[in-house]
């Protein structure tokens, strides 16, 4: 079950509310997440009590973006465990929620391993749930450290693909804090450019049709006092052609073992005129998004959204008159192609910038070797 409540406040970090918290309020342990559906219009959180509720808020995107998605299924399995109900069973549906971002399974499978290995142990359901507790806290605490570590790295990469001076970057999507346990992957590169005083300019795509650019990367963008400019994804085009984009910087939601990159649908198109225009295209994503058991790019389950999404505009402050809950801005019954993601292979992507480091350039060899030294860390 989830019930919501507002909040408001005057200080500037990129939202009053963390994307994600743990909570143990007298009635039982909650997951608190920042409903992602609200903004820019307001602050509003959800509260989860089960994994039902969890699963609701991935699929409707309250939650959302790859390596958030995997502390949420971390979390959502430690909550059916602290709650008592069938941790397998819950573990299964968080996992399905959403196909594409390999992190979601990654966290719901590492805290799932930490209450079966606690159980095996002490046979104790009580200290099984503490472990599966310990597994999500430590997922969300490495990943705020790997998002510092992309941060610093992807601006290593920038000062030497680029000349001296203020870089003008493109992003498609969200990657920014409400997308980590952090301050993200790819935004997070851009906000450390910013804070070093070389972001020339942030331009953000607003990524149809759910507007994760104009929403939530526009509003961490403002929040952070970043020199941003919002364009429509169709728009990207003529920017490339006139010389004002330097590097292109997206997240990814999946690697596949061939460097083939799932992520946001329009990011292929920018590394198709970033390629056309000699500019570099870079992924950032921590290494756990890198699946060694995807082989290729046409491996990837590639997510289908619902048609609504496109036929109506449905963010929530606009008035409600579709039959998908939205304006329609197409004819009842148009149907729509709405795939959530797209994939870029390998040779369109300059690099992919990892909290190990950048992989430049993107081979299926240079991805063992990377994914062996982090297992040694
Ligand atoms: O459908 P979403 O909003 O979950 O998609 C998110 C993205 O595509 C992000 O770019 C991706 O998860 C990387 S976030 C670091």
């Amino acid at each position: 079950m989830a019930d919501q409540h507002a909040q408001s406040g005057e200080d500037k970090r990129p939202t009053e509310i963390p994307a994600i918290r743990w909570e143990e309020p007298p009635e039982g342990p909650v997951l608190v997440l920042l409903d992602q559906t609200r903004l820019p219009v307001e602050e509003v959180e959800l509260v989860c009590t089960d994994a039902p509720a969890l699963v609701e808020a991935i699929r409707t995107l309250a939650v959302r973006g790859a390596p958030l998605l995997g502390i949420a299924g971390a979390y959502g399995v430690a909550l059916a465990a602290a709650r008592g109900f069938d941790v397998e069973d819950a573990a299964r549906a968080i996992e399905g929620a959403r196909p594409t971002a390999v992190n979601l399974s990654v966290g719901v499978r590492r805290a799932e391993a930490a209450h079966r290995a606690a159980l095996g142990t002490t046979g104790d359901p009580t200290a099984a749930a503490t472990a599966a507790l310990a597994a999500a806290r430590a997922l969300h605490q490495e990943d705020a450290a790997a998002s510092a570590r992309m941060a610093a790295h992807g601006l290593a990469l920038l000062d030497e693909l680029l000349p001296a001076g203020g870089h003008r970057i493109l992003t498609h999507c969200n990657s920014g804090s409400l997308v980590s346990g952090g301050e993200g992957t790819a935004f997070a590169v851009a906000l450390a450019a910013h804070r070093q005083g070389r972001l020339r300019r942030l331009w953000v795509d607003e990524t149809r049709p759910l507007l994760q650019g104009a929403r939530l990367t526009a509003y961490e963008a403002a929040r952070h006092g970043m020199a941003y400019t919002l364009l429509t994804d169709n728009a990207a085009g003529s920017l490339f052609a006139s010389g004002e984009v330097d590097a292109v910087l997206v997240g990814a939601d999946r690697i596949a073992a061939d460097g083939s990159v799932a992520n946001k649908v329009g990011s292929y198109p920018l590394a198709v005129l970033a390629r056309y225009h000699h500019v570099p295209f870079i992924v950032v994503a921590p290494v756990t998004t890198v699946d060694p058991g995807t082989p290729d790019g046409a491996s990837i389950e590639v997510e289908q959204r619902p048609g609504f999404e496109v036929t109506e505009i449905t963010a929530p402050q606009v008035q409600v008159t579709g039959a998908g809950g939205g304006i329609p801005v197409a004819p009842l019954g148009t149907q729509a192609y709405n795939p959530a993601f797209d994939v870029t292979p390998p040779e369109l992507v300059t690099a992919i910038v990892t909290e190990e480091g950048a992989v430049s350039p993107v081979t299926a060899e240079a991805l063992v070797e990377l994914c062996a030294r982090s297992r040694q860390v």
